[in-house]
């Protein structure tokens, strides 16, 4: 059984065509062991999250009730990304797992409103948001370091808070980047090969071998993204990850959470922004380690 499907071109060349289908599914249950592995350790296994240091009151009392967190723009960039990225997914697949459509033409529209809204969110990030803040730092790698250490049992200083994104979360959006960019690049020429209302259709544009790895590195990518998709909904809706997600629908999230997780000297919370808090509190609670 090999990973790819193969088929002799009109000059006698073997070629690749795409990648063999049953890599959907073990996308998929490579997943889901993911997500079961993960919540039995949360539930039975791990232990209390521990920060280094605290937040001293006069800082805390600088913070507003809702941290803004999430701009209106990032906000709709994400739900218009995620909108395009399901309906890839389910117009790929689906009909590789027996059911049938026309789903060529729902595809590509897809991957066009997907294209132009990644390439909006690079403008977007590089220009008007904080660019290197979804990039690793020093900290975070120091920080990596001593938790596993932790993990493994040794005597290490706890960790600092995170900055606006946990290590994890900026490692998650490294392999999207691969993922993503991968899918968008090849999908882009794949148009070639289809009718659409951009431009003429040309299926020599490429030869046989470059067109079919073509449609493996696309097929890769997108099986790739399968298993990475179904990690993300899965710490979305994660109890413990709630306040992330619910900033990702209004915007803040709460300064509670914001002192527990995260170091207002890693990330510093833009008061100008700050959505109208309710009410405001000189004596802001979890002021200490979040234990
Ligand atoms: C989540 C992202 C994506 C996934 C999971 C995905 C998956 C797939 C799969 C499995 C195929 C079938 C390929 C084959 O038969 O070997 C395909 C075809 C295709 N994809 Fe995507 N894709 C994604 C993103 C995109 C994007 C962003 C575009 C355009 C910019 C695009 C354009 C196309 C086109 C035009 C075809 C049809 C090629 C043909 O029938 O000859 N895809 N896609």
């Amino acid at each position: 059984m090999g990973f790819l499907e193969w088929a002799t071109s009109p000059w006698g060349q073997r070629v690749p065509i795409h990648i063999a289908w049953f890599l959907i599914w073990v996308a998929a249950i490579a997943g889901l062991l993911f997500l079961m592995v993960h919540a039995t350790y949360v539930r039975y296994f791990a232990k209390h999250k521990e920060f280094a240091g605290g937040v001293s009151p006069l800082v805390a009392a600088r913070i507003p009730e809702r941290v803004p967190r999430h701009s209106l723009t990032a906000r709709s960039f994400h739900w218009v990304m995620a909108a395009a990225m399901f309906t890839l997914l389910f117009t790929a697949f689906l009909p590789k797992v027996g059911v049938q459509f026309d789903w060529v033409t729902y595809h590509w529209i897809a991957g066009s409103v997907l294209t132009v809204s990644i390439i909006f969110h690079i403008i977007h990030a590089s220009f008007f948001m904080d660019f290197w803040s979804i990039w690793p730092d020093r900290i975070d790698v120091r920080d990596a370091g001593r938790r596993i250490r932790r993990f493994l049992g040794k005597p290490d200083p706890p960790p600092d808070r995170f900055a606006k994104y946990p290590l994890e979360n900026k490692l998650y959006h490294g392999a999207i980047i691969v993922a993503g960019l991968s899918a968008i690049i090849t999908g882009v020429f794949m148009m070639f090969r289809v009718r659409t209302i951009f431009f003429p259709r040309n299926p020599y544009l490429f030869g046989d071998m470059t067109w079919g790895m073509m449609y493996v590195l696309h097929g890769l990518a997108g099986v790739g993204l399968i298993a990475l998709i179904m990690v993300h909904v899965y710490f979305g809706l994660r109890p413990e990850k709630r306040a992330i997600t619910k900033s990702m629908i209004f915007g803040w999230m709460s300064r509670d959470f914001y002192l527990q997780e995260h170091d207002p000297a890693r990330w510093p919370v833009d008061n100008s922004t700050s959505p109208p808090p309710s009410s405001r509190s000189a004596e802001p609670e979890g002021l200490t380690d979040a234990g």
